[in-house]
């Protein structure tokens, strides 16, 4: 484990108490969370998503850093990878348990991870955000740089933010 991040900025008002019941845990690819993280993903791109298997996991889970929320019972809710391109950063492979949506840890996860990108000297979070949530990244200030592509079979748009 290389951080932890229990008391990472938080989103405000919601009825869940994101604090007291989740936390957030920056890990290497070594740590045994990481699968619980795989599986998290297989669920929500391969089996809701349609996501072809075979694409799902690639050379760079073993190599780059890992953002997990764990619930009380320290089990993965959500993921993400962050994939360090030069002075820039690609966040991807993110998922929130499709019981735990809407409740803004997607928002608190973002928060924190662009937190830890900063902190790190990164100078632009990039990403592939699929088409259906880019007003999601533009609430935190991410801007679409590409036209619509297709990737997997879901349609997509490049995003940037300065950091
Ligand atoms: C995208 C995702 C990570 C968002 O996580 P989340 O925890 O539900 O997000 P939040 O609760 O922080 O959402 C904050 C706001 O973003 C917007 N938003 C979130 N999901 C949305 C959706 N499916 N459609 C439209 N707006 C959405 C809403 O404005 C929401 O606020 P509200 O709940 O008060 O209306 C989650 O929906 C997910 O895992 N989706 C499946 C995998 C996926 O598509 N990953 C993204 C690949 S780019």
């Amino acid at each position: 484990m290389l951080n932890y991040f229990k008391n990472a900025t938080k989103p405000m008002n919601r009825e869940t108490n994101i604090n007291s019941n989740y936390s957030i845990q920056l890990i290497s690819p070594k740590n045994p969370l990481l699968v619980e993280a795989i599986k998290l993903r297989f669920e929500v791109f391969v089996w809701e998503q349609r996501v072809p298997i075979e694409m799902e996991v690639d050379e760079y889970d073993r190599r780059c850093n890992h953002l997990v929320v764990l619930d009380k019972q320290q089990r993965v809710v959500g993921t993400l990878r962050l994939v360090s391109q030069g002075e820039n950063v690609k966040m991807g492979r993110f998922v929130i348990r499709k019981s735990h949506r809407r409740r803004g840890l997607g928002t608190w996860m973002m928060q924190a991870v662009l937190k830890i990108a900063k902190q790190k000297g990164f100078q632009y979070m990039i990403l592939e955000a699929q088409t259906y949530v880019v007003s999601f990244y533009e609430n935190l200030g991410f801007e679409v740089t590409s036209e619509e592509f297709m990737d997997a079979g879901i349609p997509h748009k490049r995003m940037s933010k300065a950091l």
